[in-house]
C-alpha cells in the first residue's frame, strides 16, 4: 500500500534516497508513483504510472537538498499520472498515505473559495485545504494544526511548501510516519524500510504530530512532547535479499524451518519458563480473536486449537467487520488480534476498540515495531523476520505456532495434560522444524501444478482444523496465480457449491484429521463420482488402489496441535508452481498491497 519517503540533507544524494527509498517500499504493494524536490526556489514534480523503473527513466538527476517521494495504491480515483502524487496546488506540495473521509465536504468548501481541482483524488482536497489555511495566516505550523482540525480520516503527509526553501513539514494521524537522523541529514518514512540503508536512528511519531524538519533541526508538536524519542532500529529486521531464490516467496517458504525454530525455541527452554511468562489465559471466560487476510486464516485454525483442546470459547472475526458491529464483551473476554505487519487499519482500529472498552488485549505480530506491537496490553512476538513477498507464508505459518503455545499454556493451567502427553508434544515441537525442513526437500507439487495450472477453478475441502487450513491454501492460490478458487466445508459443498464441479475441476482435499476422515472421504467420493480430478493430501496411509483420488500426497504425522504447522506446506509451494506456470508477477500480484494502512 502507499508509501512515503523524505529527505533533507546532502545536495547530490535527495534524487537517489528518494528512489533507493520507493524501491524499498516496491514490496507494499502500488500502481504509480512520484516525487517532487525543490531547486533554485521552485517545486519540481515528476510522476509516473506502472512501476518504478517508468518514474526513473523520467526523473533527471540534479543536485537538490529537499525531496519526497511517494508509492500509490488507488483508493480514490484510478491508477494514472494525473491522481498520483505528490500534488500541488497553491503553495502546498505534499504526499498522502490514508483517507480523508470528508473530502466531498471539503471539496464544496473550498470550490466556493476559487480552488479548481485536476484529480479525482482525496488527496488534492488535502492539499489545498492546507493551502487554504496557509494564506490565510502565512504561517505553516497555524495551518496545520487549523487543517488537521478540519480533516476526517486517516493520514500521513510529507509536505513542502515552495515560499519556505529547505525546510520539510510532517503531520500524522492514524498512517504510520518516522522519522530518521543522521548528523546532517534528516528522513521521514512510512515504513523503516524506507530509509534503514542510511540511518537506525528513528523515532515513531505519535497520532497527530506535526513535524517541521530544517537543516540539522527539528520541531515537534505534539499533545505532550516536543522532544523526539529516538530509538535504535534493529539492523536485522530489516536485511532482505532473494538469497539465490528465483522470488521472495519461494525464499520466504525455505525460511520456514528456521522461523519455527526461532518463534517456538524460547518459549520451550528453561523448563518452559517463557511460556509460562504468558498471560494467564485461565482468567478469561472467551477469546475473540480478530484480524484480516491470512491472518484471519491462522485465528480460525487458532479456534479449533484453543476449543478443540484449550476449552475455551473463542470467536473469530474478521476486523473490518469487528470494528464497526456491535461486540459482547467483558473483563472476562480476552481480544487477541492477529497481524503480520502490526500496520493493519482495520485490525488496529478493532485493537483500539477494545483497548477503549478496557478489554485486555494480545496482539500477535511480526513487526515488533508496529502499531498495534506499541499497543496491545500483551505482545507475542512472530520471530518470521521481514517477509517480503505479498503473500505471506512464513509469518502465517509462525502465527500458527504462537496459536498452539497459547492452547498449550491454556492446557497447562487448567490441567487438561497430563506429564506425560506434555512431554511427547515437547518432543514433537522439538522435531517440528526438522520435520519441515524433510518436508520441503521431498515434497514435489511440480507435476501436479503442471496438470491443473490451466485450469479456472480450483476447489479446496476439508472439514474441521483442516478446513480451516482450506481457506488459507485457496487465497494462497488466488493471491498469485489469479485463478478462482474456494474453500469449502466438505459437507457443505452438496449445499450448492457442488454444481460447480463438472469434469476434470481440481479438487484438493485434506484429509488429515482421523476422526472425520470417512465423512470427508464421503464428500470426495461425491466430486469425484462428477468428474473432479480429485488429489487428496493426508497423514494417513491411504489405500493405493482407492477409487476416489486421482492423485495424493502424503504429510508426516505430528501431534494435533501441530499439524497444521505441516499441513498448509504443500498447498504454498503448489500456489507458488502454479503462479509460476502462468508467469504471474508472483511476489507483487496485481492489485494487493502487504500492509493494508487504509480500511
Ligand atoms: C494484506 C496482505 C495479506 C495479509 C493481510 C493482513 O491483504 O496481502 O497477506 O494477510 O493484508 O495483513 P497483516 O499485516 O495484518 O497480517
Amino acid at each position: 500500500m502507499c508509501g512515503i519517503v523524505g529527505y533533507l540533507g546532502k545536495k547530490e544524494k535527495t534524487i537517489s534516497v528518494l528512489i533507493e527509498g520507493l524501491k524499498a517500499l516496491e514490496y507494499r504493494g502500488y500502481d504509480s508513483a512520484g516525487i517532487a524536490y525543490q531547486k533554485e526556489n521552485k517545486i519540481k514534480i515528476t510522476k509516473s504510472v506502472g512501476r518504478l523503473q517508468n518514474l526513473e527513466q523520467k526523473i533527471k538527476i540534479e543536485n537538490t537538498v529537499l525531496g519526497i517521494g511517494h508509492t500509490r495504491w488507488a483508493t480514490h480515483g484510478k491508477p494514472s499520472t494525473t491522481n498520483s502524487h505528490p500534488h500541488q496546488v497553491g503553495s502546498i506540495t505534499l504526499v498522502h498515505n490514508g483517507i480523508i473521509e470528508n473530502y466531498i465536504e471539503l471539496k464544496q468548501f473550498l470550490e466556493k473559495h476559487n480552488y479548481q481541482f485536476q484529480t479525482e483524488t482525496d488527496t488534492e482536497v488535502a492539499t489545498a485545504l492546507i493551502d487554504y489555511c496557509y494564506q490565510e495566516t502565512k504561517n505553516m505550523i497555524s495551518a496545520l494544526k487549523r487543517a488537521q482540525k478540519e480533516l476526517k480520516g486517516s493520514y500521513a503527509f510529507a509536505i513542502l511548501n515552495n515560499e519556505e526553501p529547505n525546510i520539510l513539514y510532517a503531520m500524522k494521524k492514524e498512517s504510520p510516519l518516522i522519522l530518521g537522523k543522521t548528523k546532517e541529514e534528516l528522513f521521514l518514512a512510512s515504513d523503516p524500510m524506507a530509509i534503514c540503508a542510511y540511518t537506525n536512528n528513528i523515532c515513531y511519531l505519535k497520532e497527530g504530530s506535526i513535524l517541521k524538519l530544517e537543516p540539522k533541526k527539528i520541531t515537534l508538536i505534539e499533545e505532550n512532547e516536543t522532544i523526539p524519542i529516538w530509538v535504535t532500529l534493529d539492523m536485522e529486521q530489516t536485511k532482505c535479499s532473494k538469497n539465490g531464490y528465483d522470488h521472495y516467496m519461494l525464499k520466504e517458504i525455505y525460511e520456514q524451518p528456521d522461523v519455527i525454530y526461532n518463534t517456538v525455541m524460547p518459549y520451550l527452554e528453561n523448563n518452559l519458563e517463557n511460556l509460562h511468562k504468558m498471560p494467564n489465559f485461565n482468567q478469561y471466560e472467551k477469546i475473540q480473536i480478530v484480524a484480516c487476510g491470512s491472518a484471519y486464516h491462522t485465528g480460525l485454525v487458532g479456534k479449533w486449537m484453543l476449543e478443540g483442546v484449550g476449552n475455551i470459547p473463542v470467536e473469530v472475526e474478521i476486523a473490518s467487520e469487528y470494528r464497526y458491529k456491535k461486540v459482547f464483551y467483558d473483563k472476562k473476554t480476552l481480544v487477541i488480534v492477529v497481524s503480520q505487519s502490526g500496520e493493519t487499519a482495520d485490525t488496529l482500529a478493532s485493537l483500539r476498540k477494545a483497548n477503549k472498552d478496557n478489554i485486555d488485549t494480545l496482539a500477535i505480530v511480526n513487526v515488533i515495531t508496529s502499531t498495534i506491537a506499541r499497543e496491545a496490553k500483551y505482545v507475542l512476538p512472530v520471530k518470521a523476520g521481514i517477509e517480503i513477498a505479498v503473500a505471506t507464508t512464513k509469518a502465517y505459518l509462525a502465527q500458527l505456532a504462537l496459536f498452539s503455545l497459547i492452547t498449550l499454556k491454556l492446557m497447562i493451567e487448567k490441567k487438561l495434560i497430563e506429564n506425560e502427553e506434555l512431554e511427547e508434544l515437547l518432543a514433537h515441537y522439538q522435531k517440528l522444524p526438522i520435520k519441515i525442513k524433510k518436508l520441503l526437500k521431498e515434497l514435489n507439487v511440480k507435476e501436479l501444478a503442471s496438470k491443473t495450472y490451466k485450469n479456472e477453478d480450483i476447489f479446496f475441502l476439508g472439514r474441521g482444523i483442516d478446513y480451516a487450513i482450506c481457506t488459507e491454501a485457496s487465497l494462497k492460490l488466488k493471491e498469485i496465480s489469479y485463478i478462482h478458487s474456494e474453500a469449502y466445508a466438505a459437507g457443505e459443498l452438496k449445499h450448492g457449491t457442488i454444481s460447480l464441479i463438472s469434469k476434470k475441476t481440481p479438487v484438493f482435499s485434506l484429509v488429515t484429521d482421523k476422526e472425520i476422515s470417512e465423512k470427508t472421504i464421503s464428500n470426495i467420493k461425491e466430486v469425484k463420482a462428477r468428474g473432479a480430478y480429485s488429489i487428496v493430501i493426508t497423514t494417513g496411509q491411504l489405500d493405493e488402489k482407492s477409487d476416489y483420488y486421482d492423485d495424493k500426497i502424503v504429510i508426516p504425522n505430528t501431534h494435533f496441535l501441530l499439524q497444521p504447522i505441516l499441513n498448509i506446506i504443500p498447498f504454498q509451494l503448489l500456489a507458488y508452481e502454479i503462479a509460476k506456470l502462468r508467469n504471474c508477477d508472483i511476489d507483487k500480484p496485481k492489485n494487493l498491497a502487504k500492509s493494508v494502512t487504509v480500511e
